[in-house]
């Protein structure tokens, strides 16, 4: 049996119908930029998450970046995040001029250790970053409390977790701002790239939609320095067809992780635990194992396609050694690295396929 890590053909043989409708009718109206179905599908998007504002941009990476700049962000400035993420939350907090700190992980949830946060405030610091990674909410209470206590502001980074509830909320809709991504394969994906900024702060919106349009106020007439980075109309046609499965396919994510957490049994490998504030999303599905290496070359001799998110700290990447952090400066993420590795998890998979899948973990000595 061969099972890829994510396979979109797929999923797109399951929506064809629907998706070419929508995509040919945008073709037919003629219009590309700023139509109806991205101002539409911000409103859906943002009633789904449940905030007051939605405002379509071209990647998550923009969206952080302009958020950071929607809160005044720049030169100097601090802005605490983990070093176990994508390289796009750290990309966005530089790109803005600010530094990043780092805050290690929590070994149980993955996310942003929130008893270490308070030791690396300084007055510098501005934003907190809490990053949602695999589709698990980090601890929003503390970081909240951290937050007001110090005047921070705090970004959600939910590129991760579409639809995740942290004590009955959607993740995004928790902080100032809240950032998701629609890369092809994020839980809620596009046919190209895009990404949201979430809010319910009319100020924050309105600065966030001037800087994401030249700065314009209207056609011509430039109040604030800009760039251009808007979700285009195929992008949203066909996000909004996808939105209405979100759901479903968010359910079927939880039932093949709940059958991967009560069927793996073998003493080498940790599952993830769940905390009970969460309602996870599983984007991935990361399990861990000292002898990580060795583990995904077995499975790739039995077909199966697996990878590592995220093989090295953000602080050990060649771009931002001029932080100047050392081996060892976080050691739960570092720990990790060596040993985490990410299941195939779609809502694609067929039973046989995660049944295929657990049978061969279980066999790995
Ligand atoms: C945690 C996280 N943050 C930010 C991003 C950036 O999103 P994009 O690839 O749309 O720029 C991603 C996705 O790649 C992500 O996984």
């Amino acid at each position: 049996m061969k099972i890829p890590f994510i396979d979109l053909i797929k999923q797109y043989s399951l929506i064809k119908n629907e998706i070419d409708i929508s995509i040919r009718s945008v073709f037919d109206k003629g219009v590309f930029i700023s139509g109806k179905n991205v101002n539409s599908f911000e409103k859906e998007f943002s009633q789904y998450i449940g905030t007051k504002y939605g405002i379509g941009v071209s990647s998550g990476t923009d969206a952080l970046l302009i958020s950071l700049l929607a809160l005044g962000i720049g030169d100097e400035d601090e802005v605490i995040t983990v070093p176990n993420t994508a390289i796009a939350t750290v990309a966005a907090i530089t790109l803005s001029g600010a530094i990043p700190v780092f805050v290690d992980i929590d070994p149980e949830t993955y996310t942003i250790d929130s008893t270490k946060i308070e030791e690396k405030i300084t007055n510098k610091t501005k934003v907190i970053i809490p990053v949602h990674l695999y589709g698990y909410p980090a601890n929003m209470d503390p970081i909240k409390q951290i937050a007001n206590k110090y005047d921070l502001k705090i970004i959600e980074d939910a590129c991760q977790a579409h639809g995740a509830e942290y004590k009955g909320k959607k993740v995004g809709s928790i902080g100032d701002i809240g950032c998701f991504s629609f890369y092809p394969t994020k839980n809620l994906g596009a046919y190209g790239d895009g990404g949201m900024m979430l809010t319910n702060n009319k100020n924050i919106a309105d600065k966030i939609r001037l800087l994401q349009n030249y700065g314009q106020k209207e056609k011509n007439l430039s109040i604030i320095k800009g760039l251009n980075s808007r979700l285009d109309e195929i992008q949203a046609a066909i996000l909004r067809i996808k939105l209405k499965k979100l759901d479903k396919w968010n359910n079927r994510r939880r039932e093949i992780a709940e059958m991967y957490t009560h069927l793996i049994k073998n003493s080498v490998i940790t599952v993830p635990k769940k905390a009970v504030f969460a309602k996870n999303v599983y984007h991935l599905y990361v399990v861990r194992t000292k002898f990580r290496d060795k583990f995904k070359s077995f499975l790739e001799s039995y077909g199966i396609q697996t990878n590592i998110h995220y093989p090295i700290p953000i602080y050990l990447q060649t771009s931002y050694l001029d932080l100047e952090l050392k081996k060892g400066a976080f050691p739960v993420t570092e720990k990790f690295a060596k040993e985490i590795l990410s299941l195939p998890i779609y809502p694609e998979l067929s039973n046989r396929e995660i049944e295929y899948i657990i049978n061969t973990i279980n066999q790995f000595k």
